[in-house]
């Protein structure tokens, strides 16, 4: 949700901050613009829609150049997506400029403040105030860090905010409270940006910056301070990705390219977690055997397909960990009287670590006394620094909007933290366990396999471009993998696309099967006789119905052949991993779905990557 880069240093500035950008475009493309310090004074151009225009715009009309310099992309919440609404922001001088995100909450008043007191602000933004009010702290003295640090003081809301100012040509401020904001360390320059993706070309070394501080960036140093002026502690770290892992490697996009990633990227999130002796070894976790072995509860909570992965969380650690587990939209749990107490285990599920709700209900649950557990893709992220434990998913950084990659891993990393549960309090026999991990360990090859027949789905996919509406049904795990299929419809194709149980079609969805109407079923395992049996039955209501049936189904499943119009298989694996093979299909469908209907499956209308808003 927005994408800030600052540069300082060297080289052009207008190079660095717009390769940046576009590494960090996912994160919002309503727009796009850019601020460079040069001999002139302060010169920006900004546009509405993709950086693309930003590019274009850039050609005809060229900034001076410098060597300091900052850019963003937005995802627009306050102010419509245009040319004015687009950051940078400069004060009534035209010598301070700032790019934001996040949501100031007070910006009403402050606005109402500045006008009174004769700025003229032009735009609809929270942001812009905030160059107005750096406008007045300027003139108390003290320099743009001590004045940003006097403005953050009397902001609310969550912010990253990036500013610089034409009394100080060689320095970048940077201020954070609740929104992402890294540091890239160079030798002889250095840079700020929402995500280590868009420095990673010039450094791979890192700085995390806490809550409510203040970092000033030079081209010989970095100085970090809290909003207070102390010095504050920070965290250094190198990242172990390369810029290769952030481009797209030969694909047409993004999306392409992290679903073919998937069987690495869960080989990846087992890796390092057995042990010799065949036991599970979560060392990030940092909850004791005896806080686990006291645990009575645990509540689970993420957004979009994170949510997804924690529905299936349920099932897997009431299973194997013997465990009650509730399922809770972040957005949804710190409004509810929800019953915590120390005992109480709240396990956070977040590729990015920065969505805002999941943030909001960690900190809604910690104030509870609960135990926290992140499962978290991203490094340095806020998500992990605010849990007790973290179980990276370790899937390496995943561009495109919509997930992919990041929920199969999500899936291994709860499937490990139920038998890792199960484990430690004895629910499980270690025999057992190890032959769980052991059929885990052969997970990358079934995804593998699944990747290598998708090419009658992709055919599929083509031929339903015209539809209107796709229901997607299915039980027990397969539950979560229809929301899931159909959520990445909705997102990439722009369709009316439903997930349901299959038990409850009877009781009302039904009435929506027409002539025609296409309709995805995924198909438990044979083994499971009770539950695949009566899906198959389901299957044979709605085709009666008119539906025309879609059906994934464990390979050689010949019982659901008579009324498959469509049949997909998948390898036989047992039932609580099977939504690592019935997913993929769903991802595939998706993608080429939309990719037919000519939408950029990279950059779907209205959404972002990572949503910093409430
Ligand atoms: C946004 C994205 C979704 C994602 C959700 C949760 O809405 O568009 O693809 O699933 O956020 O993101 P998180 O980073 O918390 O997993």
């Amino acid at each position: 949700m927005c994408g800030i880069v600052g540069y300082v240093g060297g080289r052009p500035a207008l190079d660095v901050v717009i390769e940046g950008l576009a590494r960090l475009e996912y994160r919002g493309y309503d727009s796009a613009g850019i601020a460079v310090l040069a001999e002139g004074g302060l010169a920006t151009a900004k546009r509405a829609g993709k950086l693309v225009n930003l590019r274009g715009a850039l050609e005809d009309e060229p900034l001076p150049a410098g060597t300091l310099g900052m850019g963003h992309t937005r995802w627009a919440t306050h102010g419509a997506p245009n040319d004015r609404n687009a950051h940078p922001h400069v004060d009534c001088t035209g010598s301070v400029a700032v790019i934001h995100n996040g949501i100031i909450e007070n910006f009403a008043a402050l606005r109402g403040e500045l006008e009174e007191a004769g700025h003229k602000l032009g735009s609809d933004t929270d942001t812009e105030a905030v160059a107005h009010l750096l406008e007045d702290e300027l003139k108390a003295g003290g320099g743009l860090a001590a004045a940003m640090r006097r403005v953050c003081r009397r902001l609310e809301g969550a912010f990253t905010l990036v500013a610089v100012h034409t009394g100080d040509p060689d320095l970048v401020v940077g201020a954070r409270r609740n929104s992402p904001l890294v540091v890239g360390v160079g030798d002889g320059e250095n840079f700020l940006a929402s995500d280590v993706a868009a420095f990673i070309a010039h450094t791979r070394d890192a700085i995390e910056l806490g809550q409510d501080q203040i970092v000033e960036l030079r081209p010989g140093g970095v100085t970090v301070t809290g909003f207070d002026g102390r010095p504050a502690e920070v965290k250094e770290y190198h990242v172990d990705w390369d810029v290769s892992a952030a481009e797209k490697d030969g694909h047409d996009y993004f999306m392409l390219k992290e679903i073919a990633e998937q069987p690495r990227a869960v080989a990846d999130t087992l890796l390092g977690r057995i042990g010799a002796d065949g036991r599970l070894t979560l060392d990030e976790m940092r909850i004791s055997d005896q806080e686990l072995r006291e645990v009575d509860k645990i509540i689970i909570v993420a957004c979009g397909t994170s949510f997804h992965a924690g529905l299936i969380a349920k099932y897997a650690i009431e299973h194997w960990a013997g465990l009650p587990c509730e399922v809770e939209l972040a957005s949804e749990f710190r409004y509810r009287d929800a019953i915590l107490s120390p005992t109480t285990l709240v396990i956070a599920i977040s590729q990015s670590g920065e969505t805002m709700d999941a943030l909001m209900a960690v900190r809604h649950a910690r104030e509870q006394k609960a135990k926290l557990l992140g499962i978290c893709n991203v490094n340095g992220s806020t998500l992990p620094r605010e849990c007790d434990g973290v179980l990276y998913t370790h899937a390496g950084p995943e561009i495109a909007v919509a997930s992919t990659k990041a929920f199969l891993t999500q899936l291994v990393a709860v499937y490990l933290i139920a038998l890792y549960i199960a484990q430690v309090r004895g629910t499980k026999w270690g025999d057992e366990v190890f032959a769980m991990v052991q059929l885990l360990e052969r997970m990358p090859e079934k995804v593998e396999k699944v990747l290598e027949t998708m090419e009658p789905v992709r055919e599929l996919a083509r031929s339903l471009a015209g539809e209107r509406c796709v229901l997607f049904l299915g039980r027990h795990v397969g539950f979560p993998v229809a929301l899931e299929g159909a959520l990445k419809l909705k997102e990439l194709a722009y369709m009316h696309a439903e997930g349901f149980a299959a038990g409850e079609l009877k009781h009302g969805p039904i009435a929506l099967i027409e002539q025609g109407l296409p309709v995805v079923v995924i198909v438990p395992p044979r083994a499971r006789d009770v539950l695949h049996d009566k899906i198959v039955s389901n299957i044979q209501e709605i085709r009666a119905r008119g539906a025309r049936t879609i059906v994934i189904a464990e390979e050689g499943d010949r019982s659901v052949e008579p009324y498959a119009d469509t049949l997909i298989g998948v390898p036989a694996v047992p039932t609580l991993l099977q939504p690592l093979v019935t997913t993929v299909p769903l991802q595939v469908f998706a993608c080429e779905l939309a990719t037919a209907k000519g939408h950029d499956v990279d950059q779907p209308r209205n959404l972002a990557k990572s949503v910093t808003v409430e």
